[in-house]
């Protein structure tokens, strides 16, 4: 993609004060995008946008909880009014408790389903409302998870956060293709962050049971999602690419 691709556009990216969503954040804004980062954290929120600012691109942070419905609106308000208008919502937040079934409690499960599912959804509901005022059409992505394809121990309620994010993109389809609004989803396979790198044992695992011979790394999961935001992905919408080195070809157990 040329470094005029995302010229005029505005971006929100949920989560985007390290892994993935930096990574997104730090290559739609360098190819010409404006970018609000969203962050619980407000070091690492701020962190980003000097990073990013100092390699020439231009974003603001806004601190809070990609989960909070008031707040997910007040995002979109923000990138109104910095940035005039708002055309690609990236809802990337997203967390992973691990947990037995048979023990698993309902505060971890509303914690999950909270971010992932109704953090997402409300975040395409105030996002499209606000691309359909503008009646040039713009692009929303679900990061979902290779979780939601493939069953993994001790992450039932995170999976099914995942397969749920990729119906809600097909099933958003109906509503929001006659406005020209495309939504999709990319399922990363395990993807070396500062997160999953606080496993010692994390690379070495996933570099042998991986067919491509290694995890991904923020590059190659932003890379599918800066081409599914792209106009030139502009016909393609309620659909799924997955980032895994070949691994749900073959579903080698980490266990
Ligand atoms: N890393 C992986 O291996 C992997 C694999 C598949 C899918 N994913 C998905 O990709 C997305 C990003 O993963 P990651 O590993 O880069 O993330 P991460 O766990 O490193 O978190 C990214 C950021 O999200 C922020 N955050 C957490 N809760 C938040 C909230 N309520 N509101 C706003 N920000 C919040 C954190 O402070 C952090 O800076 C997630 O949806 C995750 O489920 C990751």
């Amino acid at each position: 993609m040329t470094a005029e691709n995302f010229t005029g556009q505005v971006a929100i990216i949920t989560g985007a004060g390290q892994g993935i969503g930096f990574e997104i954040a730090k290559q739609i804004a360098l190819q010409g995008a404006a970018v609000l980062i969203n962050d619980v954290n407000q070091e690492l929120a701020n962190n980003a946008v000097t990073a990013i600012k100092n390699l020439g691109g231009n974003c603001i942070a806004l601190v809070g909880d990609a989960a909070d419905i008031d707040f997910i609106q007040q995002m979109v308000d923000t990138a109104v009014q910095q940035f005039g208008k708002l055309t690609i919502a990236i809802a990337n937040a997203g967390i992973t408790l691990y947990g037995d079934f048979l023990e698993y409690p309902a505060s971890s499960l509303q914690s999950v389903m909270s971010l992932n599912l109704l953090g997402s959804f409300f975040l395409a509901q105030r996002a499209a409302r606000q691309i359909i005022k503008q009646k040039s059409g713009g692009s929303i992505l679900f990061m979902s998870s290779v979780t939601g394809h493939q069953a993994h121990k001790d992450l039932a309620a995170y999976g099914m956060t995942k397969a749920g994010l990729e119906m809600l993109a097909k099933s958003l389809v109906v509503e929001l293709s006659p406005l020209q609004i495309t939504v999709n989803t990319v399922a990363p396979g395990a993807t070396l962050t500062e997160r999953t790198l606080e496993d010692e044992s994390y690379q070495d695992t996933w570099s042998r049971i991986t067919p491509m011979g290694r995890p991904a790394n923020v590059q190659d999961v932003a890379n599918a999602v800066l081409f599914l935001v792209s106009p030139q992905a502009k016909h393609i919408t309620g659909q799924n690419i997955v980032v895994d080195g070949g691994w749900t070809a073959v579903s080698t157990s980490p266990y």
